[in-house]
């Protein structure tokens, strides 16, 4: 299989941010709690802003930055589990804001947080049978909608966002390698469908969670790196899901990462879901840490449960 790189990223977030402060005047929390055992200081909202809107503007940052036409594209994916309906599904309504072709198949893909490593990888497979060789992942989340007020131990963590990445599929180039998994389990993370009517709040076991992920984390990293044949030396830039700093840590002590190899955007964002790690690599690449030729890991963790790791380079 033919594998696909990075081209180009963009990201697009609402403008309104939500303080600690201003967590801890709604719930019994405090800026000093969230900070230490999570590393978020702020989130992004949306108030006029749609699931549509930020999917929007990332895609067309993202096709902007790669130089690439939305004729050009052969297939897009929106990973997400907070669109604005779930038919059409938020890719469809991007394929005509963008005027993508219509000859192309365009779907939100559900796999929580970890649902932007699925789709790269769904993406790959998919532009091996496309006569066009670019793709459009979005990772986009509207998660302050699905909020429990009330619960301090959720409340706090999540955030709004977006972010894209256009990608290339070349003869010769080699598979981003991807290592998914999946476990279903509705204990420890769980979104009401349907069945919850009108409100359908994230519910979790935040200990549980944090387990599974520490857990999780290392385990991919080895699997991706072990299917590769590299080591932890041949890796540009580490990325991963933004949940909370100290799962970032444990890993980064664990693999020795030096800290101009890996990044955190958690303070500024929170828990973005699909979004995390499109962010991030976004943020990246605008920074000029990370550019053509650039070989990333990235490992992300979520509900379902549901995890996954790639190598990914830049081209
Ligand atoms: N403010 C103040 N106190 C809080 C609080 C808040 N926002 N949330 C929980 N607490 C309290 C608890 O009630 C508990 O009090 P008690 O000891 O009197 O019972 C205490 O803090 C410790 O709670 P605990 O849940 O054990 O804290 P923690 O260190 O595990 O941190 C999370 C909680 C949610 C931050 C942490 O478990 C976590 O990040 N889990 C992973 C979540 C995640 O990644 N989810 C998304 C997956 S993609």
């Amino acid at each position: 299989m033919n594998g696909i790189k990075i081209k180009g990223t963009g990201r697009c977030v609402p403008e309104k941010t939500v303080t600690n402060d201003d967590l801890a005047r709604i719930v019994d929390t405090s800026d000093q709690w969230i900070t230490t055992r999570t590393g978020i200081r702020r989130r992004h909202h949306c108030t006029t802003e749609t699931h549509a809107n930020l999917c929007a503007g990332a895609a067309k940052a993202a096709l902007a930055r790669a130089g690439v036409a939305p004729e050009q594209v052969g297939a897009c994916i929106v990973a997400t589990v907070s669109a604005d309906t779930a038919v059409p599904s938020a890719a469809c309504l991007l394929q005509r804001e963008l005027g993508l072709p219509e000859d192309i198949p365009c779907f939100d893909l559900n796999a929580a947080c970890t649902g932007f490593l699925y789709a790269l990888h769904t993406m790959e497979c998919l532009l091996n049978a496309s006569p066009r060789k670019f793709g459009l992942v979005v990772g986009a989340e509207v998660l302050s909608r699905l909020i429990n007020w009330e619960d301090r131990g959720t409340c706090i963590l999540f955030g709004d966002g977006a972010g894209a990445a256009v990608v290339e599929c070349r003869e010769g180039w080699p598979s981003i390698g991807a290592v998914l998994g999946s476990r279903g389990d509705d204990e420890l993370l769980r979104l009401p469908g349907l069945e919850a009517g009108e409100r359908s709040f994230i519910q979790m076991d935040g200990t549980k969670v944090f387990k599974f992920a520490v857990e999780t984390v290392p385990r991919c990293m080895d699997q991706v790196l072990q299917k590769a044949g590299m080591t932890a030396e041949d890796v540009d830039f580490f990325v991963f899901h933004q949940a909370n700093a100290r799962i970032i840590d444990l890993a980064v002590r664990k693999y020795r990462i030096p800290t101009e190899k890996y990044y955190k955007n958690i303070q500024e964002y929170g828990n973005t879901s699909a979004a995390s790690i499109p962010l991030v690599l976004s943020e990246l690449e605008e920074q000029g840490k990370v550019g053509p030729g650039s070989r990333v890991l990235a490992v992300g963790f979520g509900g379902g449960l549901t995890w996954g790791g790639a190598l990914i380079e830049f081209v």
